[in-house]
């Protein structure tokens, strides 16, 4: 075990673009935990897009120069409390360090259901896969048959909704991704009909000649210029299922998106936000939905793992920029081989 421990910290705010100067590492001893704690060797880092909205000067956001915080899994290597054992597997949210102490509280330990890999935890299994459960399952309310549209599709959550939306007897799927190859990832391995780069036109001609009949419901990552033409593509009934606004992540003050609102009253359209943090309690239900299908190979995870911690602002900063296909998850040196 290293005798060291490095941290991250967001030492600057960004003006648009997040950048590697923004981050700095922070060496130090190594914690030790205290009575009623543990100390826990991180082994997979989850980065995701609402880190970039917590580095603004906004409330909640990130304190300069501080530790930063994400969804990270580790293993106790020391325990001063009864309720976690030396080799626990746990999920936390003290990430962006290669170590944390941490109380027995802020901590789930893992399941850890067989044929299952430590990754999916934090993909299918985790915020990303809840978040895409939560968003067909309780705020489109998804019907066997109906058709979706999904943006950022290539990502973690994208990917994990089309693949869920796949499993609950959705009809048509497409997605929206950022090149040519991502399309392909998404048609050939994920299981969407049909998909575009959303750089090869304005949006409401691709996904007219992508989805010429229209859909049922728009899982939106993105906002802007897709979720207008999202309104004019969907059928009476239907649903904009609000997840993210990665496309104004890096420019805050982008014009908002132009759409008919007369479409919303004449097709009778839904729309709705949620955080996925408001449906923790539906952790439970997503492993039963979700696991079986793992164990059987019907459900694969689709990942992009980055090596090594020292690579984790590389890893978030690559994200933002659409470098990753499916969830990002960074790994210790020590997992590659196990
Ligand atoms: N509501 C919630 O509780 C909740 C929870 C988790 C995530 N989210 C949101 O869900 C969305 C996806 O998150 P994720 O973790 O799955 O990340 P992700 O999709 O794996 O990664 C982000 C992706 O966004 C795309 N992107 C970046 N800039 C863009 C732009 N200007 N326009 C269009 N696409 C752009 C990139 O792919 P391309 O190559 O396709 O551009 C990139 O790969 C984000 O908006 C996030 O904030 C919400």
């Amino acid at each position: 075990m290293n005798e060291t421990a490095l941290t991250v910290r967001q030492t600057a705010r960004p003006h648009g673009l997040a950048i590697a100067e923004h981050f700095a590492f922070v060496e130090s001893p190594l914690p030790a935990p205290a009575a009623g704690s543990a100390l826990v060797e991180n082994l997979y880092w989850s980065v995701d897009p609402y880190h970039r909205e917590m580095m603004d000067d906004v409330p909640g956001g990130f304190a300069l120069d501080a530790p930063l915080e994400g969804r990270t899994l580790g293993r106790v290597t020391a325990s001063r409390t009864p309720d976690l054992t030396e080799g626990d597997i746990v999920f936390h949210r003290q990430g962006w360090r290669t170590h944390a102490v941490v109380a027995p509280e802020v901590v789930r330990k893992l399941p850890l259901f067989e044929k299952v890999p430590l990754t999916a935890y934090l993909s299918v299994l985790g915020g990303t896969g809840l978040t895409a459960y939560v968003g067909l399952t309780r705020i489109a309310r998804l019907q066997e048959g109906e058709d979706l549209f999904v943006s950022a599709a290539a990502g973690g959550v994208g990917t994990a909704t089309g693949r869920f939306a796949r499993l609950l007897g959705a009809g048509r799927l497409v997605g929206s991704t950022g090149s040519a190859a991502k399309s392909a990832h998404l048609t050939g391995v994920v299981g969407y009909d049909a998909a575009f780069d959303y750089h090869d036109g304005p949006a409401a001609e691709l996904l007219g000649k992508a989805a010429p009949d229209g859909v049922d419901v728009f899982v939106d990552n993105v906002g802007g210029e897709q979720l207008a033409a999202a309104v004019g593509a969907l059928r009476e009934f239907g649903r904009i299922v609000r997840v993210g606004t990665i496309g104004q992540y890096n420019t805050p003050h982008a014009p908002a998106p132009r759409f008919d609102y007369a479409d919303i009253v004449e097709k009778s359209l839904r729309m709705e936000g949620f955080l996925v943090s408001n449906y923790r309690d539906l952790q439970e239900e997503l492993y039963a939905f979700a696991v079986p299908h793992l164990q059987s190979g019907r459900l694969v995870p689709d990942e992009t793992v980055v090596d090594g911690f020292e690579h984790i602002v590389d890893a978030f900063l690559g994200m933002l920029r659409g470098e990753n296909t499916g969830k990002i998850i960074v790994r210790d040196r020590t997992q590659i081989a196990a």
